[in-house]
């Protein structure tokens, strides 16, 4: 499918040297493997699956993703062999983290395969971002194969609210069992993902901090972004963090705390009660690009340096070409080293001044993971 919208970059075209110039603030000796910006890599997502048996408003709204809408192949996909080549050479290039994405990645066959390969590799976090519909039936293999914990995407707690945003009918008390089966299997602490629609479910903030303060879990309040071409996505429906976090502290009076590691995505919060923390995820109205350490590798073997990204690096076509862990490793070095983006940032600027955005297709949420 994604050939078809995405300008495919073939890395071995695509990678030209690094400007004299640049190259200079690039290569720090001891510094690691730095980008334009000065970022390094610290953080892979792979998706593992395209598929996803929810049809989320924000994310694959039934209108694009249909019936007959085109899936990758099973051929085109990247195999776990080869997803955990790509994965150790990253590891040597100082990732320490890498999250399994989807789509939904639990529809992937023997995912627990794959978690058990990666789950292997020295000094690498291995995480999952789930829809949680599978978990209640998986967790225990999953954390058997060395899996460390979940994210969970919660939506509202009431049922209505629940099936209006997944669109598929799917009953919010199974994937509140599947984040207690979870935690109880030792996937935790568990994350929960909401992401905030204005007008939509807005009105479940206040019951997901009732339901989930004091449980040990870690509700995480994200903005609605722009992400792909299908959700028509438009300001008025962001409902920024700020005003989450004012709303919350009115009954749940809350204070700031230092994150976790510098990039992290997530701002973080504590219950004064000493009842646990939250977190928002403000990357339309608090950009953070400037300590971005993520790269995404898709299903079919594309890199993406950015959520945001109109095209990847075809990896797969160097895996399947016989090359050499050493070419491979140069390769990801160098779409590293020419790292440049900084949507998030670009799009705030727009906003504020009111500007169009650039005409382009950029990348699914679904086809790219979270
Ligand atoms: P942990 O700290 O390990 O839990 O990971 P995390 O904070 O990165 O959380 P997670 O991977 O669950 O990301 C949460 C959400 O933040 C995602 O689902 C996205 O909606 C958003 N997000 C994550 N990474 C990026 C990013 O690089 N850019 C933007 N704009 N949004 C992101
Ligand atoms: N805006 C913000 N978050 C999104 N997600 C998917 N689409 C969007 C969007 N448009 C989040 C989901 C899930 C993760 C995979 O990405 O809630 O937690
Ligand atoms: Fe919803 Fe996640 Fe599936 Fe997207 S990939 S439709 S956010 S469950
Ligand atoms: Fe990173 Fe791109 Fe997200 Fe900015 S918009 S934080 S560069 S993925």
């Amino acid at each position: 499918m994604n050939d078809r919208i995405i300008p495919l970059i073939d890395v071995r075209q695509s990678v030209p040297a690094i400007p004299r110039e640049k190259a200079a603030a690039v290569v720090q000796p001891g510094a690691g493997l730095l980008d334009q910006r000065g970022r390094r890599v610290r953080d892979l997502r792979i998706s593992i699956t395209d598929r996803c048996n929810f049809r989320c408003i924000y994310c694959m709204p039934k209108t694009v993703f249909g019936r007959d809408y085109p899936f990758l192949p099973r051929a085109e996909l990247l195999s776990f062999e080869e997803i955990e080549r790509v994965a150790r050479l990253f590891a040597a290039h100082g990732v320490e983290k890498i999250r399994l994405t989807g789509g939904e990645p639990l529809l992937r066959h023997q995912v627990e395969r794959l978690v058990e390969m990666l789950a292997a590799i020295p000094n690498v976090e291995l995480t999952l971002t789930t829809n949680g519909s599978l978990l209640t039936k998986r967790a225990a293999g999953l954390r058997a194969a060395g899996l460390k914990r979940v994210t969970v995407s919660l939506d509202a707690l009431d049922d209505e609210t629940f099936r209006k945003m997944n669109d598929v009918d799917f009953p919010v008390a199974q994937v509140l069992e599947g984040i207690a089966t979870a935690a109880a299997a030792g996937l935790a602490p568990v994350k929960l993902n909401m992401v905030v629609k204005r007008g939509v479910n807005d009105h479940a903030i206040l019951p997901m901090v009732r339901y989930f303060h004091g449980s040990g879990h870690i509700l995480r309040f994200i903005e609605y972004m722009d992400v792909g071409s299908s959700n028509g996505w438009c300001m008025d429906e962001v409902l920024p963090s700020a005003e989450v976090v004012r709303l919350i502290s009115e009954e749940f009076p809350l204070e700031t705390i230092n994150a976790n590691y510098a990039g992290e995505v997530a701002g973080r919060w504590r219950f004064r009660d000493g009842a646990g923390e939250i977190g928002v995820i403000s990357s339309v109205t608090q950009a953070f690009c400037s300590s971005c350490t993520r790269i995404r590798l898709s299903t079919e073997g594309k890199l993406y340096t950015c959520l945001f990204a109109q095209g990847g690096h075809d990896l797969r076509g160097l895996l399947r070409d016989g090359h050499g862990d050493a070419d491979l490793a140069a390769a990801i070095g160098d779409i590293w080293r020419q790292r440049d983006d900084r949507y998030s940032e670009i799009r705030k600027a727009a906003t504020v001044a009111n500007l169009a955005e650039e005409p382009g297709k950029k990348i699914e949420m679904s086809y790219i993971g979270g």
